[in-house]
């Protein structure tokens, strides 16, 4: 099996050597447990295995997977650039001490006061449509600002039909035979477009479409050179790495992908005499899904129609489960051998019906007080919560060799209310 899964002598379920009932005991629940060590293995795997076979190699971290302050500096501290999609996540890379040249934004549908903090912030934006690009000219000075295109390389993946961003159905990019046109007038405007930007999708698991993806994007990228005369300083394929989230399913083999598609990118720039440009790659899930766990208690355990064990979570701690239909392994933390004797759904505790974090999943003789873990819950687990039914959101925890750290206080109450006017009208 694949999944990051370790226990210790009390058989209970250990997350980066602390143990997670004490981790409950001592910070409450729900609450996520993130293992340090974990992110900088992945991190550090990652980059070797691109940058040993093409050194000119970037990895841009997508942030929007989580942007927990400790796991960012975490990535900052090992080399790590970060891409981001919004000013927010471009003022919290900046106040963490990202310096501008590594953060890359790659927003859509933004305004031109957002293009033109984000320029004046001095990041690279991967421009996402002419309208933008007409409109950016307009709010700053184009003169020989470094800018890039998103393109869309008509390659489209994903875990789930709503993170596939390629093809004829996505709003992302510029279309692939607009590119020179479009790379043209962005000269023609005073701006030095030196980059070019692909991401196909989410979660994929498939070498296959990624492939296709670099081929289609270096022939954007090639014809770009020939039309316009464009030399790249770098080409961007994106993220989309997926990670095993049952049992059954094998992790990527990353040597031997980044190997296939180093040489593929490189026959490529041999054919349009593109010369050496940095490749970047733009991993969220891959760096932070498996160093974080969701730690939630069992309430009530109830036989109805099926058999129910309640957890005092919801869909609005994880949302994946609910609106991806998505699968995070599940288990029972505090007697990790017992024997599997059931399949149980495991609900939450929102008032829908749709809030089910698993339906026939096989667990043990899970009791009322146990603790579960749901695992890989690193990327898009905090940073897609909210305060849906009005629960406070939980708090985060870091773990570094055993040692445990508060680094998000649990909302109150009170922060619920926060920032709300009762009109005078009304008091
Ligand atoms: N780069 C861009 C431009 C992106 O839009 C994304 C993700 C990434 C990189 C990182 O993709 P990753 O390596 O994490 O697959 N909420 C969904 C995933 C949405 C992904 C959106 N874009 C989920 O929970 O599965």
């Amino acid at each position: 099996m694949d999944l990051n899964i370790k226990t210790n002598d009390k058989d209970h379920l250990d997350i980066g050597g602390a143990d997670a009932l004490d981790l409950v005991e001592e910070f409450g629940s729900p609450i996520y447990a993130i293992d340090e060590v974990r992110i900088r293995e992945n991190y550090n795997k990652f980059y070797n295995s691109f940058s040993k076979y093409y050194p000119d190699f970037k990895v841009f971290y997508a942030c929007k997977a989580n942007t927990n302050l400790a796991v960012m500096k975490i990535l900052e501290s090992e080399g790590c650039c970060v891409d981001t999609v919004s000013p927010g996540e471009v003022y919290i890379s900046r106040k963490l001490g990202f310096s501008p040249d590594r953060i890359l934004f790659t927003g859509n549908n933004i305004t031109d006061e957002e293009l033109k903090m984000v320029h004046d912030m001095g990041v690279i934006l991967n421009i996402d449509s002419v309208s933008a690009l007409n409109r950016l000219s307009e709010v700053v000075n184009p003169k020989g600002f470094k800018i890039s295109f998103r393109v869309n390389p008509m390659v489209g993946a994903g875990h789930h039909e709503h993170t596939i961003t390629g093809g004829v159905m996505s709003k992302f990019g510029i279309m692939d035979n607009e590119a020179s046109e479009v790379y043209a007038m962005a000269k023609d405007l005073g701006f030095d477009p030196i980059g070019m930007h692909s991401h196909i999708g989410s979660g994929i698991l498939d070498p296959e479409p990624f492939k296709l993806a670099i081929g289609s994007t270096m022939d954007i990228a090639g014809k770009v050179h020939e039309d316009t005369g464009i030399d790249f300083e770098f080409v961007d394929f994106g993220g989309g790495v997926g990670v095993p989230y049952t049992p059954e399913e094998k992790a990527l083999d990353l040597d031997h992908f980044a190997s296939e598609n180093i040489s593929f990118f490189k026959e490529k720039l041999s054919e349009y005499n593109m010369g050496k440009p940095t490749m970047y790659l733009e991993p969220g899930r891959y760096l932070v899904a498996d160093a974080v766990t969701l730690l939630v208690k069992v309430n009530s355990v109830k036989q109805s129609y099926r058999k129910f064990i309640g957890v005092n979570a919801g869909f609005n701690t994880l949302l994946r489960p609910s609106m991806y239909d998505s699968y995070h392994h599940i288990v029972d933390a505090s007697k990790m051998s017992a024997p599997i004797t059931q399949e149980v759904d495991v609900a939450g505790n929102v008032c829908e019906s749709g809030d089910l974090f698993a339906r026939d999943r096989p667990l043990p003789d899970v009791e009322e007080g146990d603790v579960l873990g749901i695992l890989n819950a690193g990327a898009y687990g905090f940073t897609m919560a909210s305060n849906y039914n009005s629960r406070p959101l939980p708090a985060e925890v870091l773990v570094n060799n055993g040692e445990a750290t508060l680094v998000r206080k649990a909302q109150t109450f009170d922060d619920l209310l926060e920032g709300q006017i009762i009109p005078e009208h009304l008091e």
